[in-house]
């Protein structure tokens, strides 16, 4: 049975709490016939809640007085209680800025042996509490944790900068723990294998620490984890291979440890039901390995600033990915073409190709997949026409980046209507003639290219009226104003560039 305070059992209490002032007597008998807070506290558990608080609020506060029913018509916001055999328990302590009322840490809170004398604790959850690694630095204690080891199922310390120093081995003895989230604090060192001992953990988050060193082979043997971040750390080496035993792992979460640098195992390739595969900005090497195409629940791949990746997108059936809607792989020292196979990702959303020595012609289907909204080429040696249609550019904007790519140019539509809204892509220059990229710029391409290249979003959605035959002719002196609508096109133009 769980302690819960609807709208109305609050009220209640407001009542009661209202009416304590006058008829305190009377008012307790009330809530004892209710049967409401019926059931007695231990003292020694009832000491322990006070205790535990003050250690995290300070001294001012004075539980016995302002709480002197926690279990019962007194609830503190942020303690939750449970009955066992008839008694109240403690079964979940939340500390932190969550609620108006919340407990709140003071300055020098501390993390006092009376947290581990509550019996049946099962959430211990401090949020945003040691503010200051210098003036307050506290740390996990070394051998506290056994007494939680029957009980605990999570625990949650989180944006706490004044949280130090290492996580004891002895975490790896609550092994109940179903969810280990360690967010943003100032832990460092390694971390214990014997976090490999948790094996009922679903979540175990250790994201924007200090933590060092090789990430610990254990961690493969948790096989019912569904999210394992080990993001923003200075961890270091490789993947454990023993990571392809995660098998029900949805999330895998690994970036900002610019010292993860070895290849990629090819174990990864049997976590078949996870979404998210997150390695960017790490030093992996040895290109993309094959069995990304057999992981194909993926949703998302991040891989961006691994300039050490090196490789080329060639061996990957990326068709295989159904589902995939992201994939980043910028900076990561890529070579070689986009393949065909790419096209067919219909749910892609966005495409991140950008700064690497990509070559080769873009396959102008990269334009049609149906749900693609960011598509980013740019900073590599691709070379040829850019065949996509005008339309493309304007629905994509900036969101399409072609730009460094010294050897490519656009082909401007050519249709049979007059007149044609026309968007070129950003810092790409039109195709002269023949379609060479490098040769004669003619002055109306100089031009558009001069525009393209400003920095400026007036550009971006630029809709410029020009004839049909009007970009792909050459103009080369002799040819303009042999129409109106040319000599209007023309005159746009100046206009824009003068207004730069
Ligand atoms: C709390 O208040 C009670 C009664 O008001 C008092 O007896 C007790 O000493 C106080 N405890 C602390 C720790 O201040
Ligand atoms: C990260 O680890 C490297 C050695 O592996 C060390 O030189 C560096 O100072 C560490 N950085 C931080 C922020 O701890
Ligand atoms: C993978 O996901 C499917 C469907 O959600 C589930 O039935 C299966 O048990 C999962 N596999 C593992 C190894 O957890
Ligand atoms: C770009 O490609 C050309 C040949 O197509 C080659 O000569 C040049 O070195 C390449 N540049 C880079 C930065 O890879
Ligand atoms: C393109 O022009 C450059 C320089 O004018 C020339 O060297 C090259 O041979 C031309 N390429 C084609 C395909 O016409
Ligand atoms: C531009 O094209 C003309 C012929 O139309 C050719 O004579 C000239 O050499 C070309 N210039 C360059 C730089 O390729
Ligand atoms: C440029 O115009 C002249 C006529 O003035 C024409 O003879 C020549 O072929 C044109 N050149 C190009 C590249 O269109």
């Amino acid at each position: 049975m769980k302690m819960s305070f609807s709208p109305p059992l609050c009220f209640l209490i407001m009542l009661s709490l209202l009416s304590l002032s006058s008829f305190n007597v009377s008012c307790r008998g009330q809530e004892q016939e209710d049967g409401s807070s019926g059931a007695p506290m231990e003292r020694g558990e009832q000491e322990a809640l006070y205790s535990a608080i003050q250690g995290f609020v300070g001294k001012w506060w004075n539980g016995s007085d302002l709480y002197p029913d926690p279990c019962g018509w007194t609830p503190i916001q942020g303690v939750d209680c449970d009955l066992y055999n008839g008694w109240w328990y403690v079964s979940a302590l939340n500390v932190g800025p969550v609620y108006e009322n919340s407990l709140r840490c003071a300055q020098d809170a501390r993390l006092t042996h009376h947290l581990f004398e509550l019996k049946h604790l099962t959430t211990l959850s401090i949020y945003s509490c040691f503010s200051s690694p210098r003036r307050n630095p506290v740390r996990l204690p070394i051998f506290s944790w056994g007494a939680l080891s029957n009980t605990l199922e999570s625990l949650e310390l989180r944006s706490n900068p004044g949280l130090v120093g290492t996580v004891p081995a002895s975490v790896g003895s609550l092994k109940r723990l179903q969810s280990l989230v360690l967010l943003e604090n100032g832990l460092a060192g390694p971390l214990p294998m014997e976090l490999g001992n948790l094996i009922r953990l679903k979540r175990l988050v250790l994201s924007t620490n200090g933590f060092a060193g090789q990430i610990p082979p254990a961690l493969g043997g948790l096989n019912s984890l569904l999210i394992l971040d080990c993001s923003r750390n200075n961890l270091s080496g490789q993947l454990p291979l023993t990571f392809g035993g995660l098998t029900s792992l949805l999330k895998l979460d690994l970036s900002g440890n610019s010292n993860l640098d070895a290849p990629l195992p090819g174990e990864l390739g049997n976590l078949r039901n996870l979404t998210l595969l997150d390695l960017g900005g790490n030093k992996i090497s040895g290109g993309l390995i094959r069995g990304i195409q057999e992981m194909v629940s993926l949703k998302e791949i991040v891989m961006s600033n691994n300039p050490t990746l090196r490789g080329d997108l060639t061996g990957i059936e990326w068709a295989k990915l159904e589902d995939l809607e992201v994939l980043d792989l910028s900076n990561t020292g890529l070579t070689g073409r986009i393949p065909e196979s790419m096209t067919r990702l219909k749910r892609l959303r966005f495409l991140g190709l950008s700064d690497n020595s990509l070559w080769g012609t873009p396959p102008p289907e990269l334009a049609s997949l149906p749900c693609i909204s960011a598509l980013y080429l740019n900073g590599n040696n691709l070379t040829g026409q850019l065949d996509f249609p005008g339309t493309f550019y304007g629905k994509m904007g900036r969101r399409f980046g072609a730009w460094n790519n010294p050897n490519l140019c656009h082909r401007l539509p050519l249709t049979s209507s007059s007149s044609l809204a026309v968007n070129v892509p950003f810092g790409v220059r039109p195709c002269s003639r023949a379609g060479n990229a490098s040769g004669n710029r003619t002055v109306s391409s100089l031009l558009i290219a001069e525009m393209s290249e400003g920095d400026d979003d007036l550009h971006r959605d630029l809709q410029i009226e020009v004839s049909s035959g009007w970009p792909s002719r050459g103009v080369n002196g002799s040819g303009w104003g042999s129409t109106s609508k040319e000599m209007m096109a023309l005159v746009w133009v100046l206009l824009l560039v003068m207004f730069e």
